[in-house]
């Protein structure tokens, strides 16, 4: 495990947070998520934003490697832990995704789950994804989007406008991800759109996809 994410991803109160919610989260549901997210997966995989290892056991054997990035001290600390009992070989990796610490065309597979809403540089971090990934590499993610209801969309600005980033340790919940890897190249395979179940109050982080976006079929260097 090593280190060498900057300082700004150091979120000690949204990490512990985190550490506290994640568990209930997976108890109800999201754990079969996660499984479906990373269903019938091989070779070598670059996993981002992994936080403390919430995916790694549902990694299926048909993996050869993970690779994990993960810039905040305390989740990456638990991340290391997690990667110890896990099924496949996962090497845990300080880093952002926007500096993918890989070189071109050498993964399978990319894995985002609830990142690229917290991410800095949501586009540099799609274009250094398809950088590294071969060609025709798979990107499967789970991801937290933008809605369509205009009422919704404007709770959403409010929301990450003002408390939102700030809890959630740059968490936004306005953003057209899909859009943004799309443009970026990406071809979906296979994406569904679908709500959490409805709790008391409205949860401005919804709708969600799950799915799978092919990279195009051209290497690194003609990129
Ligand atoms: C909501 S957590 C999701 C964690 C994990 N992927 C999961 O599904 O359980 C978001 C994670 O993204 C990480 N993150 C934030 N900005 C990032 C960036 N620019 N590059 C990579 N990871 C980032 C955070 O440190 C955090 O671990």
């Amino acid at each position: 495990m090593t280190g060498g994410a900057p300082a700004t991803h150091h979120h000690p109160l949204f990490s512990r947070l985190w550490l506290l919610l994640a568990p209930r989260f997976d108890a109800h549901g999201g754990s079969d998520l996660r499984e479906e997210l990373l269903a019938g997966l091989h070779g070598r995989v670059v996993e981002i934003g992994a936080a403390d290892g919430r995916n790694f056991p549902h990694y299926p054997a048909g993996v050869r490697e993970v690779v994990a990035i993960e810039p905040e001290r305390i989740l990456r600390e638990r991340a290391g832990v997690a990667a110890r009992e896990a099924p496949v070989p996962i090497t845990v990796v300080g880093g952002v995704a926007e500096a993918l610490p890989l070189p071109d065309d050498s993964v399978d597979v990319v894995v985002s789950s609830l990142v690229l809403c917290s991410v800095d540089d949501q586009r540099a971090a799609v274009g250094e994804m398809r950088r590294v990934l071969r060609p025709g590499g798979r990107l499967r993610v789970l991801e937290h989007v933008a809605a369509a209801r205009p009422s919704h969309h404007r709770l959403q600005r409010v929301m990450d406008a003002t408390v939102w980033p700030r809890c959630g340790g740059g968490c936004h919940t306005a953003r057209d991800t899909v859009g943004t890897i799309t443009d970026g190249g990406f071809e979906p395979v296979r994406l569904r759109r679908f709500r959490l179940p409805a709790g008391r109050v409205p949860n401005p982080a919804s709708p969600w996809v799950l799915g799978e976006l092919a990279a195009p079929a051209t290497t690194g260097a003609e990129r």
